[in-house]
C-alpha cells in the first residue's frame, strides 16, 4: 500500500495548435505562484505550463511576479500581478491566449487554485491534465454504463462532456475528487471534452474546444478550480458548499417507503387494461405494498400523442381503470417521453408548425430515439413549447385520472446537433436537461426523471439509467451500488434505483424479455434495500414461495427504515451530505476504505454489504471507523471499526448490514419500529444454521 501525503496533482495545460504557437515564443522558465511554482515548457505539441504545488498550507505570501524568472526578450508575453489579501493571482498573455491563475489564500486549512484560460483564436483547444497518480483513488465524474468505483481506471476517448445517451451519461457534472483530498471542478459553462487513459494514459484531462455538440462562440474558455484539503470528505464538503445547489425539499415520502410497480420490464410494450388490472391484483394478493403503479410504454395512440389508445385491446376506458385502481389504494403514474414520431402526424404537425421542436444550426428538427427512427424532440428551452407540452399533461391527468409521471429521456443529445437552444450559449446544450428537469418538476415531488444537469436543487427522484440483467460491471448488479455512489457524489441523493433484476432485455432488444435468475433477482433486491426507493417490475411470485417470502421481508425492511432514509435526505437538504455515501465517508483518512465498491452507507448510521457476486454465499466486509452492531442475524454483536470481517456467511436469503451503535441504541430505546420485524426470524433460521456450521467448521 503506497500513500503519500505529499502527493499533489500536476497540471499541465496545453493551449495547443495552429496559429497560437506557430511562432517561436520565448518562455519564462518559472514563476512563483502562491506557495507553488508555475513553470513553462514547449514541445512540438504546443505550450505547457505546470503548476507544482508544495505542501505549503501555511504559506500566505501574495504572488510574486518572479521578475527574475521572466524572459524579458519575449515581446508577446506580459505578466501582471493582481493579488489581494485573499488571492494570489497571476495573469499572462501569450499571443492572444489569456491565462489567469488565482489561488485562494483566505482559507488556511485549504488551498484552492482557480485557473481561467481564454482565447479568441479560432480552432484553439485548451486542455488541462491531472495525473491520476499511483495508489490514488478517484471518485466522481459522469454516470456511465460501465460504472466503476473508484473511477481512475475508467476510459474516456476524448468525448464531449454533456448529458447524453451514449455511454449512459445521463448525469454529467464536472466534478472529480481524489482520496488525497483534492477536488477538480470545471465551470459547467464550458465547451467541455474529457479524456481519461486514452490520449494520456494515467491522466484525467479536461479540454475546451468549440466544436459540435457545442454552439460556436467567438472565444474558447477553460475555467477550473483545484481544491486541496486534508481528506476527501473535507474536500467534498467544501466543494458542495462552493459549487452545488442543495435540494429544497425531499421527494414524495410514499415513494420512499413503498415500492413503485412498473409495467415495463415484465410486459414491455404489451400493456393494456386487462394486464394492468391483473398486475394490480397480483400485487395485492401477494401482500405487497405499493406507492404507485406505473403504466409504461406503450399506452399512446402513437408516440407523442399523449392520448390513450382507447381500442378494445388497449385502454377502452382509462378513467374507469384509474378509478378502480384508486379504489384499490393505488396511485397511477404514466410513462412520458419528450418525443413526437413523424408518423404521429396530427401532433407532429402542430408542434412542427409552432416551432416547438429542438433544431440544429441549419433548422433540422429530425432526430432518432429508441422508439422512433424518425422523430423530433420538444425543445424544453422554448417557453411556448413547454407550456404546450405541460398543459397537455395537465389535461391528461384530469381526464384520465393520472396521479404523476415517469419522465424518460431528457438528455441533451436527443436534440439535433449542434442544437440551437434558447438561453446562454455557454450552457448549451446541457441547458436542455436543466430546463427539462425544471419544467417537469412543476408536477410535484412524486415525479421521476433520469437525467440531471445543475439540477441538484430539485426535490425529485432521479432514476438510474436502465440496468441490464447481468452480474457484471457492464451495467449489471454491481453497478447498482457504483451508480448510487457516483450520483450521490454529484449531489443527486434522491436516487431511484432501476427495476429489481434489471430490464431483462435480450441482446439489447427492447421488446423481448429474459427473466433474471432467482438468485440475481433476490440479490438485486437486497442490494437495493437501503437505497431511497424500491422499484419492481418483474415480480417475486413468478419464481417460488421462497422468493416471495424473502422479497416481502426485504421490502418490509426497507419500509421499516424509511424514517432513516428520510433523515438522510433531510441532511442532504440541510448540509448537502450524501444520502448513500461510500464507506470512506466515515473513515476518510483510511486508505483501505477508498476502493470499496460493493458496500454503501445509509446516512452515517447503516452500513450495507450486499452479495453481488453470482454463486457467492459469503463475503468479506469492511467496517469503517466507528462502533457497529451486526443487525444481519438479529444478534447485534459489537464490532469496533475499522476492521475486516472475512468470509461472513450470507446465503441467498441474507443481506449483511450493520447499524451504528449509538443509533441502534436510539432505535432500541424507542418503539423499535425501525428494527426488523419478527417475520425475519423465519427467514434467518436457515441462515443462522449456516453461520453455526461456519463457526464450528
Ligand atoms: C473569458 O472570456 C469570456 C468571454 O469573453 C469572458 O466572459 C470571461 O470574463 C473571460 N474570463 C476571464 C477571467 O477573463
Ligand atoms: C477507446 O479507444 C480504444 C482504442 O482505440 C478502444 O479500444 C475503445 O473501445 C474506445 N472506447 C470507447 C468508449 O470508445
Ligand atoms: C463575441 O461576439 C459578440 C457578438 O459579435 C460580441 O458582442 C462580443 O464582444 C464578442 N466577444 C469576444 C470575447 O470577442
Ligand atoms: C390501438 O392499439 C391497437 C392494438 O394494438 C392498434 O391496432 C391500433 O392501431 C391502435 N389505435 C390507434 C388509434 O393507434
Ligand atoms: C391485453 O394484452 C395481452 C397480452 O398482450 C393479450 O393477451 C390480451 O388479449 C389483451 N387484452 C385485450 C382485451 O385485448
Ligand atoms: C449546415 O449546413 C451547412 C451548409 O450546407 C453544412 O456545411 C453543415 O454541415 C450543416 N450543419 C449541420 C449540423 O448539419
Ligand atoms: C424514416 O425515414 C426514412 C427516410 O425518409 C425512411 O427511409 C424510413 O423508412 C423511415 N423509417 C420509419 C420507421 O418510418
Ligand atoms: C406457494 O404455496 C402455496 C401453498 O401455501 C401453493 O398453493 C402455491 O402454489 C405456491 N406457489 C408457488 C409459486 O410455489
Ligand atoms: C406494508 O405496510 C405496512 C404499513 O406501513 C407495514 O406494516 C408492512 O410491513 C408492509 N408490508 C410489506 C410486505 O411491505
Ligand atoms: C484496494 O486497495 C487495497 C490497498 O489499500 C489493495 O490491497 C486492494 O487490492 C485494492 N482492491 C481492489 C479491488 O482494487
Ligand atoms: C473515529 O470516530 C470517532 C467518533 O466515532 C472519532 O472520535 C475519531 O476521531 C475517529 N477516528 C478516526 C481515525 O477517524
Amino acid at each position: 500500500m503506497w500513500v503519500s501525503s505529499m502527493w499533489w496533482p500536476v497540471l499541465f495545460l496545453c493551449a495547443a495548435f495552429g496559429a497560437v504557437f506557430g511562432n517561436e515564443v520565448t518562455l519564462p522558465v518559472s514563476v512563483k505562484f502562491g506557495d507553488g511554482l508555475l513553470s513553462f515548457s514547449k514541445n512540438t505539441n504546443g505550450l505547457f505550463y505546470t503548476i507544482n504545488e508544495q505542501d505549503g498550507l501555511t504559506v500566505e505570501n501574495s504572488i510574486s511576479t518572479g521578475e527574475s524568472n521572466v524572459a524579458r526578450n519575449n515581446q508577446e508575453y506580459t505578466l501582471t500581478e493582481c493579488s489581494t489579501n485573499e488571492e494570489a493571482c497571476v495573469e499572462f498573455i501569450i499571443n492572444d491566449v489569456n491565462v489567469i491563475l488565482k489561488k485562494d489564500l483566505s482559507n488556511r486549512a485549504s488551498s484552492v487554485s482557480h485557473v481561467v484560460v481564454n482565447s479568441s483564436t479560432d480552432g484553439v483547444r485548451i486542455g488541462a491534465c491531472v495525473e491520476l497518480g499511483d495508489g490514488v483513488d478517484w471518485f466522481g465524474g459522469p454516470e456511465a454504463k460501465y460504472q466503476l468505483w473508484p473511477v481512475q481506471d475508467a476510459q474516456w476517448n476524448y468525448t464531449a462532456y454533456y448529458t447524453k445517451e451514449d455511454d449512459a451519461v445521463a448525469i454529467a457534472e464536472p466534478y472529480w475528487l481524489s482520496s488525497q483530498g483534492t477536488y477538480l471542478y470545471v465551470n459547467p459553462a464550458t465547451s467541455m471534452f474529457i479524456d481519461q487513459n486514452y490520449l494520456n494514459e494515467g491522466s484525467l484531462c479536461i479540454y475546451a474546444e468549440n466544436v459540435t455538440p457545442y454552439r460556436e462562440r467567438n472565444y474558447t474558455s477553460l475555467e477550473y478550480w483545484i481544491g486541496r484539503y486534508e481528506d476527501p470528505r473535507t474536500a467534498h464538503e467544501a466543494a458542495v458548499e462552493e459549487f452545488f445547489a442543495k435540494p429544497t425539499d425531499v421527494p414524495d415520502e410514499r415513494m420512499i417507503a413503498q415500492p413503485v410497480w412498473s409495467t415495463w420490464a415484465r410486459y414491455k410494450i404489451y400493456v393494456n387494461d386487462t394486464i394492468v388490472r391483473q398486475y394490480a391484483q397480483e400485487i395485492l394478493d401477494n401482500g405487497f405494498n405499493h406507492s404507485q403503479l406505473e403504466i409504461d410504454d406503450f399506452w399512446e395512440t402513437c408516440y407523442g400523442s399523449l392520448t390513450f389508445n382507447t381500442s378494445d385491446e388497449k385502454f377502452p376506458d382509462i378513467k374507469g381503470l384509474t378509478d378502480d385502481l384508486h379504489d384499490l389504494g393505488f396511485r397511477v403514474t404514466l410513462w412520458v417521453h419528450p418525443f413526437i414520431n413523424v408518423d404521429c402526424t396530427e401532433y407532429y404537425s402542430i408542434a412542427e408548425s409552432a416551432g416547438y421542436f429542438a433544431k440544429d444550426v441549419n433548422g433540422t428538427i429530425l432526430t432518432t430515439w429508441w422508439q422512433g427512427e424518425n422523430a423530433s424532440v420538444i425543445d424544453f428551452t422554448n417557453e411556448a413549447a413547454v407550456e404546450w407540452f405541460t398543459s397537455r399533461l395537465t389535461a391528461l391527468q384530469a381526464s384520465a385520472g393520472i396521479d404523476s409521471f415517469k419522465f424518460d429521456a431528457g438528455e441533451a443529445s436527443w436534440a439535433p446537433e449542434p442544437a440551437v437552444l434558447t438561453g446562454n450559449v455557454e450552457e448549451s446544450p446541457s441547458i436542455y436537461t436543466y430546463q427539462f428537469a425544471r419544467a417537469l418538476a412543476t408536477f410535484g415531488n412524486g415525479i421521476e426523471v433520469r437525467t440531471g444537469w445543475q439540477t441538484q436543487d430539485l426535490a425529485i427522484f432521479v432514476r438510474m439509467l436502465d440496468k441490464d440483467t447481468s452480474w457484471t460491471f457492464e451495467n449489471g448488479l454491481p453497478t447498482l451500488i457504483t451508480t448510487l455512489l457516483v450520483m450521490n457524489l454529484a449531489g443527486y441523493g434522491f436516487v431511484l434505483p432501476d427495476m429489481v433484476g434489471g430490464n431483462g432485455y435480450i441482446d439489447g432488444v427492447l421488446v423481448s424479455t429474459q427473466y433474471p435468475s432467482k438468485e440475481l433477482f433476490i440479490r438485486w433486491l437486497q442490494a437495493n434495500t437501503f437505497m431511497p426507493s424500491i422499484q419492481y417490475s418483474f415480480v417475486p411470485w413468478d419464481y417460488d414461495n421462497e422468493t416471495v417470502e424473502i422479497c416481502r421481508t426485504y421490502t418490509e425492511l426497507h419500509e421499516a427504515y424509511a424514517p432513516t432514509i428520510i433523515e438522510a435526505m433531510n441532511a442532504l437538504v440541510a448540509n448537502g451530505t450524501p444520502v448513500n455515501p461510500p464507506v470512506w465517508w466515515l473513515d476518510p483518512t483510511n486508505s483501505e476504505a477508498y476502493n470499496i465498491s460493493d458496500e454503501y452507507l445509509l446516512g452515517e448510521v447503516i452500513l450495507v454489504a450486499p452479495v453481488v457476486v453470482e454463486g457467492a454465499v459469503t463475503r468479506d466486509i469492511f467496517l469503517p471507523n466507528g462502533t457497529w452492531r451486526d443487525a444481519t442475524y438479529g444478534t447485534y454483536d459489537i464490532y469496533e471499526g475499522p476492521t475486516w470481517i472475512y468470509d461472513y456467511p450470507a446465503p441467498l436469503e441474507v443481506l449483511p448490514y450493520f447499524v451504528e451503535s449509538s443509533y441502534w441504541e436510539t432505535l432500541s430505546a424507542g418503539s423499535g419500529a425501525f428494527l426488523p420485524s419478527s417475520s425475519l426470524t423465519a427467514i434467518y433460521t436457515s441462515a443462522i444454521l449456516a453461520l453455526l456450521i461456519q463457526l464450528f467448521n
